[in-house]
């Protein structure tokens, strides 16, 4: 399967199947470059099941998915070298401080020590913990290791940031300091996959997105088309709206 150059991501019919129940049931759509694209909905809608595929981290049940314009099927390592990856659960390493994690991680890319420790110095600064630098991650509060596992990801410099929940739990000024990291991937010319509950943050940074549940997409398009589809109102009303979860009395 061959991909247009400003496709990063394309996905075709893409299944995946745990045993007998069918989590993602054949969806489409593509990412282009230097985009923030969104992956909304409630929860087991099949969100992370959809990531881990594009991540090379769980095998296709069916369908067909390229990343760089290269199968995931094949090319799992090639692809897995440009992806910067924030999962939706924490994985720091408990034994290692703050800046040492960003070293370890920086293995798995090969990046020469000198390097990784000048990039590690840098997200530690740009994502202001340099306080916590030597403080090991589980003595740091939830917020603050969302906030380092989203500077992780950088590390190896990836043209593909893919950020599962990265806001989660996290108290307003956290929320907007990620939120900015986001646009400054964009302005350094990162593709962005963000994975998100939060409508205000889907409104605010994804430019175009899909809505999925039950492991099929159900909207898509930019948030303006959607709400003008929908005749205005919130991206959280139409939201909740397209995936049957309305309040009673509203
Ligand atoms: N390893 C697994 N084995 C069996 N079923 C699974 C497995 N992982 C996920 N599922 C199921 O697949 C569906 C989709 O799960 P997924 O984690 O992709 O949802 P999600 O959209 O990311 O949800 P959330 O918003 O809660 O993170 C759910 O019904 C979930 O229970
Ligand atoms: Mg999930």
């Amino acid at each position: 399967m061959t991909s247009d150059g400003r496709r990063i991501v394309e996905a075709r019919g893409i299944v995946k199947n745990y045993g007998q129940f069918q989590a993602v049931r054949g969806i489409d759509f593509h990412i282009e470059k230097g985009e923030c694209f969104g992956l909304l909905g409630p929860n087991g809608a099949g969100k992370t099941t959809t990531v881990r595929m594009l991540c090379c981290v769980l095998p296709l049940s069916g369908g067909e998915m390229t990343v760089f314009g290269m199968s995931v099927r094949e090319h799992p390592r090639r692809i897995k070298a440009r992806l910067g990856v924030c999962p939706q659960e924490n994985n720091l390493d408990p034994d290692f401080g703050v800046r040492q994690n960003l070293i370890v991680y920086s293995r798995y890319f090969n990046i020469p020590k000198a390097e990784a420790a000048k990039r590690s110095d840098e997200l530690v600064r740009r994502f202001h913990v340099e306080d916590k630098a030597g403080t090991c991650v589980d003595d740091l509060s939830g917020g603050l290791r969302r906030r380092v596992m989203v500077a992780r990801c950088l590390i190896n410099e990836p043209d593909l940031v893919v950020l599962d929940e990265p806001t989660a739990g996290l108290d307003p000024q956290s929320k907007h300091q990620i939120w900015d990291e986001v646009r400054d991937m964009k302005a350094a010319g990162r593709t962005v996959l963000l994975t998100t509950h939060n409508m205000e943050e889907a409104q605010l940074l994804c430019d175009r997105l899909i809505i999925v549940d039950l492991g099929r997409i159900i909207e898509t398009g930019t948030p303006a088309e959607i709400l003008a589809k929908h005749g205005g109102g919130t991206l959280e009303d139409i939201f909740l709206k397209l995936t049957g979860k309305q309040l009673r009395d509203e």
